[in-house]
């Protein structure tokens, strides 16, 4: 078993309806049948008056995200776990609100933006580096869970002050209550019916809401030139009206992007660790890559770093922390070989299209050259889909690929990485993203011959 990429079994045929109820409220990855992985097929399931399609088809990605995008919404199981803390922020917004949203963000996210976070990533990396220490057997996902979330925070906020600690404690528990869809929403019944069992999530997330306004009143009162994403939502205006967001608007895109952007890329990189745990070889490639590193990592620096961009890539080709992406068709659509009408709904199933052998030769072995520029080019665009695409394409690819490429690089060269002798294999449970049920453990050794520093 030992480092076998097929951690899950998905069920051999399709569920019956009360099944796949009971599934989809536990663990998608319970419901989706095999057949969605071995090729391009669409299911069609009908449950409470409406019409579902979950589809590994690329060709439905393109329809869904580019070509017939205005048949199309936000999913309203999204809507209903997400809005509670996120408001109308980016990744819940649809038509106008989302697209002035968008554009207002978009210089956050700028190369330029981003090269000028390179350091925030670099800092947060050692301090993971030296929380890990002398290593041994641990779960390593509180420690990089802990990384992004410094990370996010440091890049939104700067140098502010506030209580860390518990908005660590408030995303954990809004994401974990919040986390599946509840059994009334997947009835379509009205959002002012009491959802029993959520009170914390929604408790955790006003505190959030609380904290961020805090923040925001004091950039505000100090305004200055601080590279922050805070700083960049304040300032920039929409390129079409000139509109600012309000600070309602501000405060959802900050939890939103706490929320999209933390759990989301400290879960890739567990799965890239316990990869890369199985295979030494590929560690020593990244030693390699990363000999004669001296001193801080810097924007500069992070093209020489490639192959550990393209070793996450294929981690989140085989372990997606986004297994799908949903919506909600508001105009007639045919997809999937189904004409579909309002309330309908389509999910695009990533972490079946990542094994498609049509697009992935031998879709179960871990192979990083899968990404290098030719073999982007030769693949069908959307056969992967880690970020979603389209308009709608995850605002933080970018920064997510920039960060996970600075910790990877730090973490294996400070430590060996091998599998807890004895232990069994991690099993991926989907709750928002696709999380180890272990905490993934791992060993880590120093290795002695280099220093953290990078030296
Ligand atoms: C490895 C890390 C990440 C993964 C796998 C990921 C995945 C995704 C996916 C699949 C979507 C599309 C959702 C949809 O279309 O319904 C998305 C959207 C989004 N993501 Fe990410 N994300 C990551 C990191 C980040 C980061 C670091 C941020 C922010 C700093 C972020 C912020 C967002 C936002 C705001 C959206 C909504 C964009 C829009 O609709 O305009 N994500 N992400």
């Amino acid at each position: 078993m030992s480092g076998d990429t097929t951690l899950f079994s998905p069920p051999p045929v399709p569920l019956g309806t009360v099944a796949s109820i009971r599934a989809l409220m536990r663990d998608p990855l319970t419901f989706w049948p095999q057949e969605l992985y071995d090729g391009e097929t669409a299911l069609h399931s009908r449950f409470a008056g409406n019409s579902y399609v979950d589809t590994s088809r690329p060709d439905d990605v393109t329809a869904v995200l580019l070509d017939r995008r205005d048949c199309f919404a936000r999913s309203r199981f999204v809507k209903a776990m997400l809005a509670p803390a996120m408001g109308d922020g980016l990744i819940v917004a649809d038509g106008e609100s989302w697209r002035h949203q968008r554009s207002v963000a978009a210089p956050a996210f700028r190369q330029s933006a981003l090269d000028a976070l390179v350091p925030v990533f670099d800092r947060a990396a050692l301090r993971a580096v030296g929380t890990m220490g002398t290593g041994g057997d641990r779960p390593v996902m509180p420690v990089l869970m802990s990384a992004t979330l410094d990370i996010i925070v440091e890049s939104l906020f700067g140098d502010a002050e506030f209580d860390r600690e518990g908005v660590t404690r408030d995303v954990g528990a809004f994401l974990d209550v919040m986390g599946s869809p509840h059994i009334l929403d997947l009835l379509g019944l009205p959002a002012w019916l009491p959802r029993i069992g959520r009170g914390e999530g929604v408790a955790a997330a006003r505190r959030m809401r609380a904290v961020s306004a805090q923040i925001l009143e004091s950039k505000r009162a100090a305004p200055g030139e601080d590279g922050s994403m805070t700083a960049h939502l304040l300032r920039a205006t929409d390129p079409e009206t000139g509109a600012r967001l309000s600070d309602e608007a501000i405060i959802d895109n900050i939890i939103t992007f706490v929320g999209a952007g933390h759990e989301t890329t400290s879960v890739g990189l567990a799965w890239t660790l316990w990869l890369l745990a199985h295979r030494p070889e590929w560690q020593e490639r990244l030693l390699a890559e990363s000999d004669g590193l001296d001193g801080p990592i810097g924007p500069d620096t992070l093209p020489n770093l490639a192959l550990h961009t393209r070793v996450f890539q294929e981690s989140m080709r085989l372990f997606p922390p986004v297994v799908a992406v949903g919506r909600q068709v508001i105009a007639p659509v045919h997809i999937g070989g189904v004409d579909l009408g309002p309330g309908d709904h389509v999910n695009l199933i990533a972490v079946a299209m990542h094994r498609n052998p049509a697009h992935w030769p031998d879709p179960d072995r871990f192979d990083p050259d899968r990404f290098l520029p030719e073999a982007v080019k030769a693949r069908h665009r959307h056969a992967y889909l880690p970020f979603g695409g389209g308009a709608t394409m995850c605002i933080g690819w970018k920064l997510a690929l920039m960060e996970a490429t600075v910790l990877l690089t730090r973490i294996v060269r400070a430590f060996a990485i091998a599998p807890v002798a004895g232990a069994p294999p991690p099993v991926p449970k989907v709750r928002v993203t696709m999380r180890p049920d272990d905490g993934m453990r791992l060993s880590l050794t120093p290795r002695l011959d280099r220093t953290v520093f990078g030296t």
